[in-house]
């Protein structure tokens, strides 16, 4: 069994940029520039954003984070990515979700310059993606492109199931797989409502869990040497530990890894990589790449 081992993936890639970066600079260009907004204190907004920030200084980019309080307004925040949205020095911006209640998430996404959007949420970005156009593609499911390309896991031809159909993980993830430029395999979708889940899992030649069920594929869902791929991250009661919660993900991590010919961890496999692929897509925004 193989350890797809994230974190270390993850740092590899922040490496690459950083030279790149390096070699930008020296050529008297400019730094890539990605600003977040962070409304409210919401504690996992916080590490997400706060672990953004970090990852810019790593690759050698600037950033700046700007922070409203969780009673903003709508009509505010809209101002304020139309601020950025016009700011040459800003090169990409993420709006930090969930937002409160009170926001429509919908509104603010469409209100972000496609342009600038490296979080790949815009309705043209998930477009683009889907046709196979140039195109800023979400983090989670390009950083598992990259974790299966960066193993040596082949895709082609092979028979990929994703559990789940979410906007940000399951539906671009399945669209991505079966495309020739990407995955190139056959692709299955399950969720909630799919009826024999633990047949279907079980032909699967790559399986990839995104349903935020923590343990929910179990040993018995798994084809011998399956690539299995885990992308919940669900926080559970663990009073042993000294935040009070453990990450768990959607997979029987002991279980399958006895049966499994490769596995990402919980954490450590897909989490690091997503943060590392906004600063690969704020990279291709500085370098104007897909939108010239
Ligand atoms: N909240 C959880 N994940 C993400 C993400 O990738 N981007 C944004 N903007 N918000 C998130």
């Amino acid at each position: 069994m193989t350890l797809i081992d994230g974190k270390a993936t993850a740092r590899t890639i922040k490496q690459e940029i950083a030279a790149r970066v390096a070699e930008i600079t020296a050529r008297g260009g400019k730094r890539p520039h990605l600003a977040a907004v962070l409304v409210g204190h919401d504690g996992g907004s916080e590490t997400y954003v706060k672990n953004k920030v970090l990852a810019c200084k790593e690759c050698g980019f600037e950033s700046t984070l700007i922070r409203y309080e969780d009673d903003v307004t709508e009509d505010e925040l809209l101002a304020c990515v139309a601020r950025l949205n016009a700011d040459d020095s800003v090169d990409g911006f993420i709006v930090q979700l969930p937002l409160p209640a009170h926001i429509s998430e919908q509104r603010v996404i469409e209100a972000i310059d496609h342009r600038k959007d490296v979080d790949g949420f815009h309705p043209v970005n998930v477009g683009r993606m889907a046709i196979g156009l140039p195109c800023y593609i979400s983090a989670t499911p390009l950083g598992i492109l990259q974790l299966l390309r960066r193993h040596g896991v082949e895709t082609s031809g092979k028979h990929c199931v994703v559990l789940g159909r979410s906007n940000i993980v399951g539906k671009p993830m399945a669209s991505l797989m079966m495309q020739k430029q990407y995955g190139d395999a056959t692709v299955t979708v399950l969720h909630s409502h799919s009826r024999d889940l633990k047949e279907e899992c079980r032909r699967a030649d790559i399986l990839i869990a995104a349903i935020g069920r923590p343990g929910f594929v179990t040993a018995d869902m798994v084809k011998p040497g399956a690539t299995v791929i885990d992308v919940g991250t669900t926080r559970v009661a663990d009073p042993s530990r000294p935040r009070g919660y453990r990450l768990s993900g959607d997979v029987d991590f002991e279980a399958v890894k006895d049966v499994a010919g490769a596995i990402t961890p919980v954490p450590g496999g897909v989490g690091p990589m997503t943060i590392c692929m906004l600063m690969l897509n704020t990279l291709a925004a500085g370098e104007r790449k897909y939108y010239p």
